[in-house]
């Protein structure tokens, strides 16, 4: 039968069908053995912060490299010796900033004129959200799942527009982990269409839980707002998907895509960025404003309407430091060395899969998610005499490094590709000994 006897919803089905074949293709190999994983251990050997513990905070920042860090050092002499401001230096600081974004953009899957540098997450979700057109009397709904900081940011723009805040509960409606995806998509579209209001004009929401691990269908809520009469943006913190989870097709329906480089691509804190949407470009005007937003700088721009870039420069804002581009686009090409995002996941979900087996044996540990989890990210809660702030402590006098999370009160443990069995092992030992005592 040829694509075009489908309707559209059975093709975006297909795809969707094919993104998940393809992860459930590879998860399966992995399991059997069959898949042949590439060697990682040169990654991790480049990566002093993993020689002296054993690390589960990648979701909180990914340890960089050394050859990432001896490109920053590298960039940062050669600003020296061509500047630091002189003629000299400024095509080699403007084909950094072009590369990155190219690169950044490739990683996206959308076209680089989409893609604005930030410092971190919270600047690309917040940024251009300032300057949307809301009126008063709208509705922002927001996940129970959202980071503090976007929380925050998104509810200082409410007050000041006198927007009402919608909470989108699925902090402990969606735990059914990564089997029985239909099932799980269905549901959060239930509930997402039972909280849309007929005045909500933005939806905050992450790709991936940072709290439960679970990920979201982006590509069905994209859908599903194409029929609201308001056609609320969609506004997706990536900062635990991006370099994690293969995110073309996403970041191209977002209307703002935000996320940093310093989670699992590994690359050094203080570089980040935005996808943003054609519309985001065209309605949101630029808000903390700079040299960097304005197409040419000079004087003789001032009385001019169109003095900011048209693309997502437009939310860049001033001076900021090039040299970490070198690092963030290093540690993406060694990523991509490993494997691509398909392959890449397909080891840390055999590697969460494991994790979470693990924590399930253990009499008193109960797993957020009900199944192997979506991501690399694993949270558990604790029996209820233990507090999760003294376990950190404790893990951490072992030198076995995870967090605790505040909402829902648990201990959260990622896995990356550089991850290895014997580090679960070493976990769960611990674990099972303290809970023991
Ligand atoms: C989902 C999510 N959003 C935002 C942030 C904040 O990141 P950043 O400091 O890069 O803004 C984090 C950090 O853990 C996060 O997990």
């Amino acid at each position: 039968m040829g694509i075009q006897n489908f309707s559209q919803e059975e093709v975006l089905k297909t795809e969707y069908f094919y993104v998940y074949q393809s992860i459930s293709t590879h998860i399966s190999l992995a399991l059997t053995g069959n898949f042949q994983a590439k060697e990682v251990d040169s990654l991790r050997s480049l990566m002093p912060a993993l020689a002296s513990k054993t690390y589960f905070n990648y979701g909180g920042q990914g340890p960089l490299p050394t050859s990432s860090l001896d490109a920053i050092t590298a960039s940062w002499q050669k600003i020296q010796e061509l500047g630091p401001f002189t003629n000299k230096v400024w095509p080699y600081v403007a084909s950094e900033i072009q590369a990155t974004r190219n690169q950044l953009a490739k990683e996206c899957g959308v076209s680089p004129n989409r893609v604005g540098l930030t410092e971190n997450v919270t600047s690309g979700c917040i940024l251009p959200l300032w300057g949307l057109p809301f009126c008063a009397g709208e509705h922002f709904l927001i996940s129970d799942c959202e980071h503090p900081g976007v929380i925050a940011g998104c509810k200082e723009i409410a007050r000041r527009k006198e927007i009402n805040i919608d909470i989108l509960p699925i902090q402990s409606h969606l735990r059914e982990g990564k089997d029985n995806r239909k099932d799980t998509e269905n549901s959060f579209i239930e509930l997402i269409g039972k909280h849309l209001h007929q005045k909500t004009c933005l939806i905050v929401i992450s790709h991936v839980l940072w709290n439960t691990g679970q990920l979201i269908p982006i590509n069905n809520i994209s859908e599903l707002i194409k029929s609201h009469p308001k056609k609320p943006y969609l506004l997706v913190d990536a900062a635990q998907s991006f370099a994690q989870i293969p995110l073309k097709d996403v970041a191209n329906v977002a209307d703002i895509y935000a996320f940093t480089g310093h989670k699992w691509a590994c690359g050094p804190e203080g570089l980040g960025g935005m996808v943003l949407s054609n519309r985001i470009l065209q309605e949101s005007k630029p808000t903390l404003i700079g040299w960097r937003s304005l197409y040419k700088e000079g004087h003789s721009l001032f009385d001019q309407p169109n003095k900011f870039h048209k693309d997502s420069r437009r939310f860049e804002v001033a001076t900021s430091c090039i040299p970490l581009l070198a690092g963030l686009r290093n540690s993406l090409n060694l990523l991509n060395k490993e494997g691509d995002t398909y392959e890449r996941l397909s080891k840390i979900l055999k590697l969460s899969a494991n994790l979470w087996k693990k924590l399930n044996s253990i009499d008193g540990i109960q797993p957020l998610l009900k199944g192997e989890p979506p991501s690399g990210l694993v949270s558990f809660m604790l029996p209820e005499n233990h507090s999760t702030k003294d376990i950190v402590n404790l893990l951490g006098r072992k030198e076995l490094w995870l967090r605790d999370i505040e909402s829902p009160i648990c201990l959260r443990a990622c896995l990356h590709i550089t991850s290895e069995e014997n580090e679960i092992n070493q976990l769960i030992i611990a674990l099972s000994e303290i809970i023991k005592a």
